[in-house]
């Protein structure tokens, strides 16, 4: 018989199943009972529910109930009726279960409920079968399906940017290399340098840190486009916040100058949080009850309140201000701490901020310069719990400017020059951002750690799985 999704027995319209045959296939989470009747929950992972299944104890063989233990896999065929107990209105009584896989109750790792989220991640491998990382994983599914449904009705393209490359765009100098050279028997140039000609592309090349500079070409051709996959930071931030493999989502825009940024910023965001509000309801719902009771008002303040937007100083006299004391001193030109960025959004405005208008020393090589001299036309997102979700600019236009930019802070001009040609030719206004992907579903998760948001996470000394 056709197996039937476990998600469909918890929809309006199962009721019209009740009464009739049904097949189902999952993994056991729980059975209990007695020596008349056993109680089997099973999941399959298309919702956050486990179906009930009633297995009369004397119609199966002692060795097939003997093998339905916690983690074990089966199938279920048997008729759906309403159900007296508590907790669900269906459930199945068995006329005959399968057994694809046992799980060893000794050795199955997944046993006892309430595992905490750290021994979770030293079985990252397992531990998308819990409630937990059931939920939070639909929603990062369903986040990336929004991203692109968001762009896609706005006449935003898809633009694919390589993951290798030869720059690198934010120049922090936190690149993973990318070679085939033999590490034990190097070439070497006549200097006694490595020689990179050697090397598989002929020169140095890395795993990018964004797309952005790749996604600049794009909008210069086709006008609006977004950028969405994964980068790589060398950093050494062990921090709940940082991975060093994250996705990105990088839209970027011709003709848009910082305020259209802003705004297109601002809507994507709520719109993202709407979208999870409307349609992953059961597992918000689970995540907001098991972890973080205030998660859901959180997420309806960031989809019905307009953010503020702020100028760098004016938040540094703020932060100045401050009765709080932090770790790290305020003063123009420091580059802000994440407690900064969290006192400004928890503590003084309770709201999501848009700061603007950095100091140029803090910010990339490309962003486009005030009449001041000072500052450029940064932007980034500040969000409560997570500080920076986003970082944003508009870009510098102007070929000589930049030029400028890039030898004052070390940059080779002509080791860009496919960049530079978009200001050569036909230059135009522009700007984007960035988005965090793991920071948003953080935010949407309402989990605490990076790592928790991500199937496999990477992060220093840690690249198992
Ligand atoms: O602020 P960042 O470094 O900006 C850029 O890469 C620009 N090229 C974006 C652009 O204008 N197109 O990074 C953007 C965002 C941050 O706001 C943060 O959400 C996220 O990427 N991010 C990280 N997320 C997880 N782990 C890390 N190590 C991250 N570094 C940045
Ligand atoms: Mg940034």
């Amino acid at each position: 018989m056709k197996r039937t999704e476990i998600i469909t027995l918890f929809k309006e319209s199962a009721k019209q199943l009740v009464g009739q045959d049904i097949c189902i296939k999952g993994w056991v989470r729980t059975k209990r009972g007695n020596k008349n009747v056993a109680f089997i929950a099973v999941n399959d992972g298309s919702i956050i529910h486990s179906i009930q299944v009633v297995a009369d104890v004397e119609r199966f063989e002692e060795e097939v109930l003997r093998n339905i233990t916690t983690g074990a896999c089966i199938g279920v065929c048997g008729k759906l009726v309403e159900s007296m107990g508590k907790g669900q209105s269906v459930e199945i009584v068995a006329d005959s279960i399968e057994i694809y896989g046992t799980a060893n109750a000794e050795t199955y790792p997944l046993q006892k409920k309430g595992h905490s989220l750290e021994f979770l991640r030293e079985i990252a491998h397992l531990r998308g079968r819990t409630n937990t990382f059931g939920a939070v994983f639909r929603l990062r599914h369903a986040m990336a399906f929004a991203i692109h449904k968001y762009f896609n009705d706005r006449g935003f393209f898809y633009w694919h940017s390589p993951l290798i490359t030869a720059s690198d765009a934010e120049g922090a100098g936190e690149m993973f290399r990318v070679t085939t050279l033999d590490m034990d028997n190097l070439p070497k140039t006549a200097e006694g340098r490595i020689d990179y000609s050697e090397d598989f592309f002929g020169g140095e090349t890395s795993l990018t840190v964004s797309g952005q500079l790749e996604g600049e070409l794009g909008a210069m051709a086709l006008g609006k486009i977004y950028t969405f996959g994964p980068t790589f930071r060398a950093e050494n931030s062990n921090t709940p916040r940082h991975l060093s493999e994250f996705w990105m989502i990088e839209p970027e825009m011709a003709f848009y100058e910082l305020e259209d940024t802003m705004d297109l910023a601002e809507d994507f965001i709520k719109y993202l949080v709407s979208y999870a509000l409307e349609n992953c309801k059961d597992d918000i719902e689970f995540l907001n009850n098991m972890y973080d009771t205030s998660l859901l008002e959180r997420l309806r303040f960031v989809a019905d309140n307009k953010f503020i937007r702020l100028r760098y100083e004016e938040a540094i006299k703020i932060l100045l201000e401050a009765k709080q004391k932090f770790e790290f001193p305020v003063a123009f030109g420091v580059d802000l701490q994440s407690e900064h960025e969290r006192y400004l959004v928890e503590q003084h405005f309770k709201c999501p901020v848009i700061l603007i208008d950095y100091p140029k020393e803090i910010k990339a090589f490309y962003m486009k310069q005030n009449e001041d001299g000072k500052t450029v036309r940064a932007m980034d997102v500040l969000f409560p719990t997570i500080g920076e979700i986003i970082g944003g600019s508009q870009r510098e236009e102007d070929i000589d400017k930049l030029m400028a930019r890039m030898q004052e802070v070390g940059i080779d001009p002509a080791d860009m020059d496919w960049y530079l040609d978009t200001r050569r030719f036909g230059s135009a206004p522009h700007s984007g951002f960035g988005l965090g992907f793991e920071r948003l579903l953080l935010f949407v998760t309402g989990m605490s750690n990076i790592r928790d948001v991500i199937p496999f996470p990477r992060f220093p000394k840690n690249a198992a799985f």
